[in-house]
């Protein structure tokens, strides 16, 4: 627990957050104002709802979060066909991911990392990871979120791989994101939004985004794969995630911001403790 940004913000508006407590959450690789407990509010009325049970119900025992990481892995890897160029995201979810591609090794033809961290752990499987220049577009882009929605729009970057990610999601025919149910939302922003910045201009793009009255937080001892900061901002509101996506992307020093929105999901796999659900665009 620490106070936040007293050494970043010294001379700008900080007055407006001193006495701010985030907390650094191991699991999400971010700071969090709160405790996040997301309330998937419209989990029944998706753009396209289908329903793929991958198992049988447990009756009333729930799937522990392990558990739903392995169930969601294990189902997106019907959409890696035979000869697949495939792009591999960053986290807990796709580490399962990764553990489980030796059982279907023959299928990829090329594999593209979206960080250092997941090229290392598929080299440990004996992957040989290739760099998206050299294969050209993906067939299939697998990823996981910190935040859903039924539109398939995301938030990404927890770990702090999310330019990367964005890139691979672009140059993918297909993107899977694969997540349990806790991460569905209503509405986008109560995971503090990650922004990767140029470190020059941190502290003039965290002037910016106050004036969005968001509260920008320095993650503080990380630097990115490309040797950038990252803003987490907490207490935006993001009622149009398409509109802010673009207007954060305009401000100068911004690398790349967490929203996925111009580039969504195409399939959205919720593991809950029924099984697995299909959301589609
Ligand atoms: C990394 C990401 C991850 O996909 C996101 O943080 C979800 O991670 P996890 O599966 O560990 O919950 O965007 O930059």
């Amino acid at each position: 627990m620490r106070k936040s940004c007293q050494v970043f913000f010294r001379n700008s508006k900080c007055a407006r957050f001193r006495g701010h407590i985030s907390f650094w959450d191991p699991h999400r690789g971010a700071h969090t104002a709160d405790p996040i407990s997301s309330v998937p509010d419209e989990t029944d009325s998706g753009v396209t709802l289908l329903v793929q049970k991958t198992r049988k119900s447990d009756g009333p025992k729930s799937m522990d979060q392990t558990a739903k990481k392995v169930s969601v892995a294990k189902a997106s890897l019907e959409y890696i066909g035979s000869g697949a160029a495939l792009g591999v995201g960053t986290g807990t979810t796709v580490n399962v991911l990764i553990d489980l591609l030796p059982s279907i090794r023959n299928r990829i033809r090329s594999i593209v990392s979206s960080s250092g961290a997941t090229a290392e752990r598929l080299e440990k499987h004996g992957f040989e990871v290739s760099t998206l220049n050299s294969v050209g577009d993906l067939d299939v882009y697998i990823d996981g979120a910190d935040e859903a929605t039924k539109h398939l729009h995301l938030i990404k970057g927890g770990g702090g791989a999310l330019t990367r990610e964005k890139v691979l999601a672009g140059a993918a025919r297909k993107f899977v994101c694969i997540i349990d149910e806790s991460k569905l939302v209503g509405m986008l922003g109560k995971f503090p939004l990650p922004i990767e910045v140029l470190p020059m201009a941190q502290s003039f793009v965290a002037r910016q985004i106050i004036k969005l009255r968001g509260q920008p937080v320095w993650r503080e001892n990380f630097v990115t794969d490309n040797g950038n900061h990252i803003l987490d901002v907490h207490n935006l509101t993001i009622s149009n995630p398409l509109e802010m996506e673009t207007r954060l992307n305009q401000l100068p020093g911004v690398i790349s911001v967490g929203i996925f929105s111009h580039r969504p999901a195409d399939v959205l796999l919720v593991a809950d403790d029924r099984g697995v659900r299909k959301m589609m665009r």
